[in-house]
């Protein structure tokens, strides 16, 4: 959830990791801090609350350096403030810390170190470790760093520097991202290529239960028992720009606006027309494997996990293998049943979400099959699945996820249509899917044009005070992140409900004040989609409709493009995602950073 930069090379490194601190900003917003080694050997730190600008405002004119590391918070541990920031010190101010995880025996080890005199300046569980390793008896950095990392149980992603070892910085991982950064005399570590990518795009993602030496002209990659492994760069996917703004106010505008280039990339270079199918390369999934898949399990949390209802749905459509989706976070904690036959499919835009990874774990402990559908290259749930396939979403920066979203759910599409191919579905249906896949690039950008519209509805609706969301069948997922959406952006209270299930209480929420978004696709629910408007209209309840056509019923309509009835969910949530977007810039909202949030929640 925190950020992790740091530097050693022969650049002013201040500016350098404040910059870093920026890029990551998305991943904890809550306090900031950096460390560097001053010009006689001395650690200077500079701490404060808040976001980074707060601590680029405490940085002193006199704060030269070549080496530091430097990290924006997420609070777990302490609430934010300037003593819970990051870097955290030894007693003798000689070790700084900077770490992104939790650990678990916190308590206990504070507890020890407290009774043999040790003096705590903060609250985190972090500190723990800077005492642990300024106490360690071993004789190099590495050696303390693996001694302390010895004593705790958590996950961490770290990075240390030693007053006595000044030429160097050690970087530790387990549970928690870090990426070196290799550059021309001079080396980068970071929580997220994010910070690294305009300075170099060489890189090395550490394991669980690496750690590093970066030296300015060097670097060594070694277990914590300190055998050494071998590190092989490998060259970003993308571009330094990819991570920018583009003109745009916000990343969450910026990655709206690019999902119709998005579709276009995870579309690229799998489909086959003579077989009426597509090729998923990373799948590791033999034919005679995938025919004999009885049922299939999705787990994922939050965005990625309405990403894999829709999944569950298109599979069941397409392939006739019974599917469902779970939220991970449920899953790890009720003791499933692990059956042989079932396929396990862990979906992650960042690929580090805890809990998924936890599931991911748990399963293959168990000796399932899991694949991984995800955004982010080389990401922990990427390297921990037997298999999967990549969204080619692209960077996503705000914490709010837009186009991995759509791009998940045609990343589903696609592994139900190959699945379907495998098994049932006719050569005639495998066609027609892909003709509808080739239209989506177009017609999110129609539906991009209506943005004014929209806006204008926004306006309208920004000043309920909660929203209902329906939706049937299809419709159900695309209601229940849209309604997300708008809670996470806008802070109005939105709920989700299946449109059958209105009789069954929520109706009794309905008057003026409470508006409904209804998704009213043209599909053979039609009628039955209409009926709930009729009864919602006749308590006097608002409605905007996302429909194909104008529903009579409805005060708004937003009509969108018709495509395959299978694959209408993935157009229907892109005019609610400007929706919500709208809403929260009517009412002022922090879009990028929305209060409370990050973006990958690397905790429980
Ligand atoms: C998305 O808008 C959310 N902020 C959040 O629900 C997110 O989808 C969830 O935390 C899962 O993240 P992941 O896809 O990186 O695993």
């Amino acid at each position: 959830m925190c950020g992790i930069v740091g530097y050693i090379g022969r650049r002013d490194v201040a500016p350098l990791l404040l910059e870093g601190l920026q890029r990551l900003e998305y991943r904890g917003y809550d306090s900031a801090g950096i460390v560097i080694t001053g010009k006689s050997g001395e650690l200077k730190t500079v701490k404060a609350k808040g976001r980074v600008r707060e601590l680029e405002a405490r940085i002193p004119k006199r704060f030269a350096g070549t080496t530091g590391i430097a990290h924006t918070r997420w609070a777990t541990h302490g609430a934010p403030s300037d003593e819970n920031a990051h870097p955290h010190l030894d007693a003798d101010n000689k070790v700084a810390v900077v770490h992104n995880g939790i650990i678990d025996n916190a308590s206990e080890l504070r507890a020890k170190l407290t009774a043999d005199g040790t003096v705590f300046a903060s609250e985190t569980d972090t500190e723990v470790l800077a005492h642990l390793i300024g106490r360690a008896q071993a004789e190099t950095l590495e050696k303390k760093v693996s001694e302390a990392l010895r004593a705790v149980e958590g996950t961490y992603g770290i990075a240390v520097m030693h007053r006595d070892f000044p030429d160097r910085i050690v970087v530790a991982r387990n549970g928690s991202p870090v990426v070196l950064g290799i550059g021309e005399k001079e080396m980068f570590v970071a929580s997220d290529v994010a910070a690294l990518v305009a300075h170099t795009r060489q890189v090395v993602t550490l394991g669980d239960g690496e750690m590093a030496t970066l030296k300015a002209d060097d670097f060594r990659t070694y277990t914590t028992e300190g055998s050494r492994t071998t590190a092989t760069p490998t060259t970003v996917e993308w571009e330094a720009e990819s991570y920018d703004m583009g003109g745009h106010d916000t990343y969450m505008h910026k990655e709206i606006a690019e999902q119709a280039e998005a579709v276009d990339r995870v579309l690229r270079g799998r489909i086959d027309d003579r077989f009426a199918t597509v090729h998923l390369g990373g799948l590791n999934l033999e034919p005679g494997e995938a025919r004999r898949v009885r049922r299939i399990k999705i787990l994922g949390c939050g965005t990625s996990y309405h990403a894999g209802q829709i999944g569950a749905q298109l599979i069941e459509e397409l392939a006739r293998i019974p599917s469902d989706a779970e939220p991970a976070s449920e899953f790890r904690y009720r003791n499933p049943v692990v059956d042989p036959d079932t396929l396990y499919v862990a979906v992650s835009q960042s690929g580090e979400t805890y809990d998924v990874l936890a599931a991911v774990q748990e399963l293959k402990r168990k000796g399932a099959r899991v694949l991984g559908v995800v955004n982010v290259v080389g990401s922990a749930i990427a390297r921990e699945a037997d298999g999967g396939t990549y969204v080619h979403a692209g960077p996503e920066v705000c914490v709010v996820s837009t186009k991995c979203f759509t791009n998940t759910v045609v990343a589903f599409a696609l592994l139900a249509l190959h699945l379907g191919r495998i098994r049932d579905l006719s050569v005639s249906d495998g066609k027609r899917i892909i003709e509808g896949l080739r239209r989506l690039p177009g017609q999110i950008d129609e539906i991009l044009k209506t943005e004014p519209e929209i806006k204008k509805l926004a306006r309208e609706y920004a000043d309920a005070k909660s929203m209902l969301f329906i939706g049937r069948v299809r419709g159900y997922p695309v209601a229940r992140e849209a309604s997300l959406k708008l809670k996470e952006v806008s802070y109005i209270h939105a709920e989700a409900y299946p449109a059958s299930e209105l009789k069954h209480g929520p109706l009794a929420l309905i008057e003026p004040a409470m508006p409904t978004v209804a998704i009213v696709p043209d599909d053979d629910l039609l009628e039955k989609n209409r009926a709930a408007l009729e009864e919602i209209k006749a308590r006097s309840g608002r409605i905007l409709a996302v429909a194909h056509q104008v529903q009579e019923k409805a005060d708004h309509t937003i009509v969108v493009p018709k495509n395959e009835d299978e694959l209408d969910p993935i157009l229907m949530g892109i005019p609610l995602q400007l929706f919500a977007y709208h809403t929260a810039l009517a009412l002022g909202r922090d879009i990028d950073k929305p209060r409370n949030l990050a973006k990958s929640v690397t905790v429980e």
